[in-house]
């Protein structure tokens, strides 16, 4: 992320003499991290088979990328603290996406183009599968610019050294380009065109508007800015972490230079104004170089989510090994900055998910990579069940803290849904609304995961059926207003509409549960809705795992499989 707050903070870090200074009431800048690091971690809300650091600040994942056989994850981490700022590039290796290895910082300020700072970036394989990593570096000036590393030993598969080019900076503002140089950043995997040059976007912003800055190069070296940006929106404030691919209904990913019949582009921004990130589906034109979202592919704020929950400065990488595109994310914290700092560790890695285009051609759909089911044990299986309206079952045998469960409904009595009134237009505002014991016709049915045994607590995800003016319409929550009974927390709840059709469909959910986690994928992967939480209760061996049904009507439990999830090697 990176934003220019944070920057601006940094600058005062850097001025400040001595002490503790308050911006802003609830930000307060340490001007020694190091010695306000508790000796040891806060374990309470680590997570067990999602990705984290032992300790310390981590945000954006950087350059993911697989290289003879091998996974590599680059994160940004402040080696001295659990708050942002010294930002590096750390590195982690695996073999299969869930176990990691952790190897010496890949990329730290030691030349003039990042000596104030390494910044979010991407790696692109060069022909000859030499990986290039792109990044945004920090100059003396303060200024956001464009750097080039390149392994330093290419028959080590781990990648551990880097070495920077004499060249950098490859890219920087100037007063002919009129680029801002305080909003200038995180390239993207590089696309080779037909004509043999190499495309880069980076993430930038006039006024109001979104840029993404196109430039040009053959040889990865000299790089020259095209006139026009790929794609601009007005109104959406400064880009960060773009991402740009091509995607198609296959479930086989596509490199990222593939241009073709059948093949359409997304292109995914993250917004430094919102904390959101939105993603278009559209066509790329490499004549005129411009990307144009399709027709109806929403191009703002309130447009499509990989996530609808706390999920920001993602990006995807082509995994050539097993012919699939996968997506990063990072899960920031939930609570007030004092809250994490104190507890000596910041930020987790969402699971890597699978990504590919719905077949509508209108959505992605994501599913948690399949490596992650070798961390299922103690399967347990419900038979078919009716949910009354107003009960629920608790789903024991498993470590509820830790767990994996996929559960299905099917409604026998659609007709009887309450009318969607056609105001009810954002679905976030829908689900405060209408939370987790607001009955209804057709729902709220669902998971209360990390649950206390006396529902002091709980995380409810669940869906609704609405009646449409022709159609019937689900929305998917997440509920966190229970989650835990420390008032500090963030408790916004989260939603989506969902485009399942439950007359033909059953209606699915899966949910990655990991102690301070709830990833949740609704329909089959269509939407997705990740939580951070704080169970003061539901803590280890005192969290339970439910199916409720506070609808009306009666639903059909027609799939109910829970498994307690292995603890993995996160790092
Ligand atoms: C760790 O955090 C939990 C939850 O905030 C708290 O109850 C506990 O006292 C903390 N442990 C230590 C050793 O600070
Ligand atoms: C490069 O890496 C290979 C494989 O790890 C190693 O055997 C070799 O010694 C390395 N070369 C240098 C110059 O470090
Ligand atoms: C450049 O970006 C910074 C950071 O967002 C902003 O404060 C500043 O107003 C921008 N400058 C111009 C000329 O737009
Ligand atoms: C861009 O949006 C701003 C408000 O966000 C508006 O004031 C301005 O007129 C818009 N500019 C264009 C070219 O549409
Ligand atoms: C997009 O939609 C608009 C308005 O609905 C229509 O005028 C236009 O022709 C459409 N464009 C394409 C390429 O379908
Ligand atoms: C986003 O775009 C849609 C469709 O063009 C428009 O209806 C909506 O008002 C826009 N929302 C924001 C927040 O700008
Ligand atoms: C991360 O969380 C903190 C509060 O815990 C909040 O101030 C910040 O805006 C969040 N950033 C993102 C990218 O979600
Ligand atoms: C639902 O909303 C009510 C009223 O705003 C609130 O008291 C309650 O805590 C919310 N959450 C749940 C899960 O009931």
């Amino acid at each position: 992320m990176a934003s220019a707050f944070v920057w601006q903070i940094y600058l005062l870090f850097l001025m400040l003499s001595h002490g503790v200074l308050e911006l802003e009431a609830s930000h307060i800048v340490y001007r020694n991290l190091q010695t306000l690091q508790p000796t040891s971690p806060n374990q309470t809300y680590r997570t067990s088979y999602h990705f984290q650091p032992p300790k310390n600040w981590m945000n954006d994942p950087n350059g993911p990328l697989i290289y003879k056989g091998i996974y590599h994850l680059f994160y940004q981490y402040n080696p001295y603290g659990a708050d942002w700022g010294n930002i590096v590039w750390a590195h982690s290796t695996s073999e299969d996406l869930v176990n990691w290895i952790p190897h010496e910082h890949a990329i730290y300020p030691s030349q003039q183009s990042d000596i104030n700072g390494c910044w979010s970036g991407s790696t692109t394989i060069l022909p000859g599968d030499k990986p290039a990593i792109l990044y945004t570096g920090i100059d003396p000036q303060n200024q956001q610019i464009q750097n080039l590393a390149v392994p330093k030993n290419l028959s080590d598969p781990y990648l551990t050294e880097w070495d920077k080019s004499p060249n950098n900076p490859l890219m920087a503002p100037t007063t002919i380009n009129k680029i801002n140089a305080s909003s200038f950043r995180d390239p993207t995997t590089s696309w080779l065109d037909p004509d043999g040059r190499w495309r880069v976007i980076i993430g930038s912003k006039r006024n109001h508007r979104g840029l993404a800055i196109l430039y040009r190069s053959k040889d990865f070296i000299h790089w020259t800015k095209a006139q026009h940006p790929l794609h601009s929106a007005n109104g959406t404030g400064m880009w960060e972490c773009p991402d740009f691919y091509p995607v198609s209904t296959s479930r086989s990913g596509l490199d990222t230079s593939v241009i073709g019949l059948g093949i359409k582009h997304v292109l995914k921004v993250s917004l430094d104004d919102t904390k959101h990130e939105y993603y278009t589906i559209g066509t790329y034109d490499h004549i005129k170089d411009i990307y144009i979202p399709d027709n109806g592919s929403i191009d703002n704020d309130s447009g499509l989510r990989y996530d609808y929950g706390k999920f920001y400065a993602s990006k995807t990488f082509y995994d050539g090994l097993k012919n699939r595109r996968i997506l990063w994310g990072w899960i920031n914290e939930s609570l007030p900055q004092p809250e994490y700092v104190k507890q000596g560790w910041s930020g987790v890695q969402a699971i890597p998910r699978h990504l590919w285009l719905d077949k509508s051609r209108q959505q992605l759909v994501q599913w948690p990579i399949v490596e992650i089911e070798t961390l299922r044990t103690n399967r347990v299986d419900w038979p078919s069940t009716v949910l009354k309206g107003g009960s629920m079952l608790e789903v024991s045998g498993i470590t509820a803290a830790q767990a994996d469960i996929e559960i299905s409904f099917e409604v026998p009595e659609l007709e009887k849904a309450d009318e969607l009134d056609q105001s009810w237009t954002n679905p976030q505002t829908l689900c405060s609304q209408k939370n987790a014991s607001i009955k209804g016709e057709l729902g709220p049915f669902g998971l209360m995961v990390l649950a206390s045994k006396e529902l002091q607590e709980y995380t409810a995800v669940f869906f609704r059926i609405f009646k449409g003016q022709d159609r019937y319409v689900v929305l998917m929550c997440s509920d966190q207003s229970r989650s835990s009974l420390n008032q500090k927390t963030d408790k916004t709840t989260y939603g989506s509409f969902i485009e399942v059709d439950p007359i033909h469909e059953p209606l699915s959910l899966r949910s990655l549960i990991d102690h301070s986690i709830v990833e949740s994928f609704g329909g089959e992967g269509k939407a997705c809705i990740t939580a951070r939480v704080y169970p003061t209760m539901a803590i280890g061996d005192e969290a339970h795992l439910y199916a409720f049904n506070t609808g009306m009507e009666s639903v059909q439990i027609s799939k109910l499989s829970a498994w307690s999830m292995k603890r993995a090697q996160i790092n």
